[in-house]
């Protein structure tokens, strides 16, 4: 039966980079005969503009009738300062995340050893930097009830979230953290604020709980502050980190940081079944959208990531992932990843030439 893929591009640089990926998922549909049918759909400032909300049902219903989704990114200034919170681009997002309880966000943050120079870190403390950022995607204080702007006493307003999250949302994503330190490293570092934040007091114990059930896995604690300076003294400690949802999102552009760029970082969110969402971990660089600036390489590798768990053709992911690092030999870099002696492309030079290394 011929599998379904939404692809979202958003806004921003969305439409180029996703232009990209898109070469290349096309190449591999033919080539491995996956019989895969692609549409897309309006997410985020684009679908506000075209619709006036930034999750259409129509494209709600289009993703979850999809095998997987690849998104590009979404958001831009000229929606910031829409007044009525609920339409921001980033709702739309946000909202297809929790409609399908695509909870298990995995951030591989991977150096590839021709980029060791692009890091700015040096290229010791960097090379063979090898990470999975386990993210919980649906719940804690980005989804936390309460919230909102209110007035109080005396006509002063305040702004409040909740940080809440249940056990049952933390063993679901703890297992799915154990899980990926078993077939790895067998080394889990769960990041929390427990010596303040009583729901991260829960997170540790059932952790720790869970740990029983794992021996074969070391698990290690670490207050999230440290887990930030330790990411960028001594990186190459950790094998996977498993955190909540505003830890990890900002634990992952740090950890981007490591590989050289954000634009080389990709991602996926994954349902209880392995339905997944795929996009990569940077947002719509309104700075440099539409000036074919952007890398698309985090995007092509969340399309390997997508067929490796949502498609099942992991062998068409590896085929990706060693056209990627083929690129990158032959000196190709955008202006993210640049360093001296290479040669500077623009985001569609990138993409046709994983193309091309695909096709030789
Ligand atoms: P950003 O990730 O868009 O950009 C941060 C910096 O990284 C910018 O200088 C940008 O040019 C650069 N950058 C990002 N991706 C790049 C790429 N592929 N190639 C080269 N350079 C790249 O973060 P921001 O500026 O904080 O956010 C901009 C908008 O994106 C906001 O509206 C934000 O809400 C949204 N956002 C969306 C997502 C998403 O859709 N998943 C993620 C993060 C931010
Ligand atoms: C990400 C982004 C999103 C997040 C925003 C755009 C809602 O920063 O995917 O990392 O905070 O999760
Ligand atoms: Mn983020």
């Amino acid at each position: 039966m011929s599998k379904n893929v939404l692809v979202l591009p958003g806004d921003g640089i969305g439409p180029e980079i996703v232009t990209e990926a898109r070469k290349v998922l096309d190449l591999i549909n033919d080539r491995f005969a996956l019989d895969l049918e692609i549409n897309e759909a309006l997410v985020g400032g684009a679908a506000i503009d075209a619709t006036g909300v930034p999750l259409p049902d129509a494209t709600l219903e289009a993703a979850r009738a999809a095998d997987a989704i690849l998104l590009g990114a979404v958001g831009g200034p000229q929606w910031d300062t829409n007044p009525d919170f609920q339409i921001r681009p980033e709702k739309g997002l946000l909202g297809i995340r929790s409609h399908l309880q695509l909870f298990g966000n995995l951030r591989p943050a991977i150096l590839y050893p021709q980029l060791a120079h692009a890091s700015t870190l040096k290229p010791e403390v960097v090379s063979g930097l090898d990470i999975l950022i386990v993210r919980e995607l649906t719940g804690g204080i980005y989804f936390g009830q309460p919230r909102g702007i209110r007035e109080k006493e005396g006509g002063i307003r305040e702004g409040f979230n909740t940080y809440v999250y249940d056990e049952n949302e933390i063993r679901r994503i703890g297992r799915v953290a154990f899980e990926a330190a078993r077939a790895r490293d067998k080394r889990l570092c769960s990041v929390d604020k427990a010596n303040v934040l009583e729901v991260t007091v829960l997170w540790r114990e059932i952790m720790e709980e869970l740990g029983k059930e794992y021996p074969d896995v070391e698990l290690s604690h670490m207050y999230v502050d440290n887990a930030a300076m330790q990411l960028v003294r001594a990186p190459k400690q950790f094998d996977v980190v498993v955190t909540g949802n505003m830890f990890g999102d900002i634990l992952s552009d740090a950890a981007a940081m490591l590989t050289g760029s954000i634009g080389m970082l990709p991602s996926a969110s994954l349902d209880e079944n392995g339905k997944g969402m795929y996009e990569p971990c940077h947002g719509s660089a309104p700075d440099i959208a539409g000036q074919g600036k952007a890398n698309p390489l985090a995007t092509i590798l969340s399309v390997a990531m997508m067929l490796r768990y949502s498609l099942k053709a992991g062998e068409a992911a590896d085929l990706i992932e060693a056209a990627v690092s083929t690129v990158l030999d032959q000196g190709l870099r955008t202006g993210d990843i640049m360093s001296e002696g290479m040669r500077q492309v623009s985001t569609a030079e990138m993409g046709d030439a994983v193309v091309a290394a695909l096709n030789a």
